[in-house]
């Protein structure tokens, strides 16, 4: 017992091979001297081509159900298959009523139309695809950093902190407090699903060196847009003794570069199903002054005027993408009072900065996000004293007094980034079971 994709892989099959094969009915074709079908199990694009007895039809055996073929595995006449399965019995497991089976035999369903059945939508070629590329892209992610020696942390879920200071936070609450104080608290104390994990990956950082999380992240942010989402995986690795943006932006670089190439070459099958992917020659690096002044004389109008010390909209990004020549853009020394309290102070002036960096690229946006951390005290001490945060983080004061070390990090939003090398529209597409304003479904 094989899945089909192990079979299909291995070429030394030239004699005949006893086989038993389960999975679900892609096709069926009843000619009168031979019953075709084709059967597929997930593990690959590829569906087994069954050649059986008329006589093995049975009435329940139809596109969508699951069955189990016994038979002989034999080199295929046809030119467009390895090898077919000569059954000698067919087993319906679980029938499929085909009438009100949202997805049709042979069909190319748009992917707007498969979102709506999020528990079906799987068995879809392109949902399929994707799921199987995502799984591949996750291995890979976690064999970069291992390979190059970062600690992997379990970074939490439940947190008491707003690392990003946007107030997007989900707060917790017990289901079954009802009128107590409880009941929107967790156990009397606010919590909050984790918007980042990046401080707590600094905490490791500082015993690890080099650390790494990737795990789901959640925002309440009130948008149906096509790249955001409630819940989301980032990718996010934290390096201590690092006192350059150019080292943050190495990895992101290399990390990017190897889980792509891993990911076309173990899935190269699933990835032809979506737009040629074509790696970006070259990139281009520009601070946000650089940015701001791009902007100010590009020939088209934007909603929203872009001036300095005023966040970068997706419409801008869009524009210094394309201003670029449509390659990966790190811009870098964002305004200080727009960015969150870590980042550290470029100590410039007048136009006052923070080492921070973000990745846009073409199609996407922001890819990804990081800077280099604040890590003298008395910096972050009178920082924190003005957004009056000082009480809540204590126990992040105290790494800065015990054996403190320049360091950075970033995060990458695991979601845009398969978008953007798939070139899928909707992020909501590009993950198992989306979540966003308004929908929960399942
Ligand atoms: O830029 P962000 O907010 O950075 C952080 O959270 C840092 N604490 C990360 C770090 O330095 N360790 O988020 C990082 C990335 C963004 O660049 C974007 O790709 C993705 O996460 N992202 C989202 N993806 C989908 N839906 C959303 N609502 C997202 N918000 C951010
Ligand atoms: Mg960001």
């Amino acid at each position: 017992k094989k899945s089909i994709s192990k079979q299909h892989s291995c070429q030394k099959i030239t004699n005949l091979v006893f086989f038993y094969l389960q999975g679900w009915v892609r096709s069926v074709r009843s000619q009168k001297e031979v019953l075709f079908l084709h059967i597929n199990d997930g593990s690959s694009l590829e569906s087994l081509q069954v050649v059986a007895d008329p006589s093995l039809e049975k009435r329940d055996l139809t596109f969508g159900s699951a069955v189990e073929v016994q038979g002989k595995l034999v080199k295929s006449p046809h030119r467009m298959q390895n090898m077919e399965l000569q059954a000698e019995t067919i087993r319906v497991v679980g029938p499929c009523d085909i009438w009100s089976f949202p997805l049709k035999m042979k069909e190319r369903h748009p992917l707007e139309y498969v979102r709506q059945f999020p528990h079906l939508r799987c068995r879809n070629n392109t949902l399929g695809a994707l799921l199987r590329i995502r799984s591949e892209a996750t291995a890979a992610t976690h064999s970069f950093f291992q390979n190059n020696g970062y600690v992997h942390i379990h970074t939490p879920i439940i947190t008491s902190n707003d690392c990003e200071g946007a107030g997007e936070l989900f707060q917790i609450a017990v289901s079954w407090a009802k009128d107590s104080a409880e009941e929107t608290h967790f156990f009397n104390v606010p919590a909050f699903l984790t918007v980042s994990g990046q401080l707590h990956l600094e905490v490791m950082a500082g015993a690890f060196t080099h650390v790494f999380t990737f795990g789901p992240t959640f925002r309440a942010e009130n948008s149906q847009s096509r790249r955001h989402l409630a819940e989301f995986y980032m990718v996010e690795a934290e390096l201590s003794f690092t006192e350059s943006l150019q080292d943050i932006m190495q990895v992101m670089e290399d990390l990017f570069k190897t889980v792509t190439s891993t990911v076309l070459s173990k899935c190269p099958r699933d990835v032809e199903l979506f737009h040629k992917y074509i790696a970006p020659a070259q990139k281009v690096i520009i601070s946000y002054s650089e940015a701001v002044e791009i902007l100010k004389q590009a020939p088209q109008t934007f909603t929203f005027k872009p001036e300095w010390g005023c966040d970068l909209q997706t419409e801008h990004e869009k524009y210094l993408v394309k201003h670029c020549g449509e390659v990966p853009v790190f811009v870098i020394n964002y305004p200080y009072d727009l960015k969150p309290f870590y980042m550290r102070d470029n100590e410039d002036g007048p136009q006052h900065t923070v080492a921070a960096v973000d990745l846009l690229v073409p199609g996407v946006g922001e890819l990804c996000g990081g800077s280099l951390r604040e890590e003298r005290l008395p910096f972050l001490e009178s920082r924190l004293q003005r957004l009056g945060l000082t009480d809540a983080y204590q126990w992040y004061l105290d790494l800065r007094k015990f054996g403190s070390v320049p360091h950075g990090g970033f995060g990458m939003g695991f979601e845009r980034y398969l978008q953007y090398i798939l070139g899928v529209d909707n992020i909501k597409d590009v993950i198992p079971f989306p979540r966003f304003s308004h929908s929960c479904l399942l």
